[in-house]
């Protein structure tokens, strides 16, 4: 067997290449694509959070993720159902209970790290590139050391589903009762995307199958990892596609709460 110390060319330096890199190929294509996505995005979230209106649909107690749970004194109040403790100061986001975790939850997301590494760090901005900083300290140093509070904030997700959901389920309502409109479809169609994207989180795979020596001692959790693992192999597409759903969801509550168009009800 080959090892380190006999492999041919160990403890040399790396060849003398000119060239920044030898790829040929449009390498510089998927960094660029991440770059302007994510930050359209960001653009999008950051206006809509401080636009500080438009969020809440009264007869049909539809209410945009954006500002769930609405915590300050601005909120109207049936849609503050964890009351309205923080001031109404601009500054203030409506929902600043949730926003920070779920951006701390999103900036540490293994895809993500690798997405904004290539596309905003340049750090590398890909593969057989060369890195566009001259040091790497890595992630074994602050800042980049938080990333390691994926987990927890893994577990503030998960809450935060779970009150997507309870929004969701309040929104099947209308002024005569129990209604269903369009835009309880796309409410729902949001929340299983999150619940996928949730539960498709390494550290949620971690949890529910890490740890343990015998997969054949407990068979609920393999079949749960089983599950997760599934889900994980497409952590990527889900990662992009909720932020799709939060966008498209966020934008039909306000144009509905604005009265662009109105909602389009099946019952009620
Ligand atoms: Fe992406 Fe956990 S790894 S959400």
């Amino acid at each position: 067997m080959t090892t380190t110390a006999t492999r041919p060319g160990a403890g040399r330096a790396r060849a003398a290449i000119a060239a920044k890199t030898l790829r040929t190929d449009r390498w510089w294509f998927a960094p660029l694509i991440t770059f302007l996505g994510l930050s359209a995005w960001l653009a999008y979230g950051l206006v809509r959070i401080y636009m500080h209106k438009w969020y809440y649909v009264e007869d049909y107690h539809y209410l945009t993720p954006f500002y769930s749970p609405c915590v300050t004194e601005r909120c109207v109040p049936e849609a503050a159902h964890f009351g309205r403790p923080l001031p109404g100061w601009w500054i203030i986001p409506e929902a600043s209970f949730t926003l920070p975790f779920l951006l701390l939850f999103r900036l540490t997301c293994y895809y993500y790290r690798k997405a904004y590494y290539r596309a905003f760090w340049l750090s590398p901005p890909a593969c057989a590139v060369p890195d566009g900083h001259k040091k790497y300290t890595g992630e074994t140093r602050f800042p980049l050391l938080g990333q390691n509070l994926h987990r927890y904030a893994f577990y503030a997700a998960m809450i935060i589903s779970i009150i997507n959901t309870v929004d969701a389920i309040i929104a099947f309502q209308s002024p005569s009762g129990f209604g269903f409109g369009l835009g309880n479809l796309v409410l729902v169609g949001n929340v299983v995307m999150l619940w996928l994207y949730t539960l498709s989180c390494h550290s949620c795979r971690h949890i529910v199958g890490g740890r343990m020596k015998h997969f054949s001692k407990h068979p609920v959790r393999y079949r749960a990892w089983g599950f997760v693992s599934k889900l994980n192999a497409r952590h990527m597409q889900l990662a992009w596609i909720t932020l799709g759903t939060l966008v498209v969801t966020d934008f039909y509550v306000m144009a509905v709460a604005a009265e662009w168009w109105p909602d389009l009800r099946f019952i009620g």
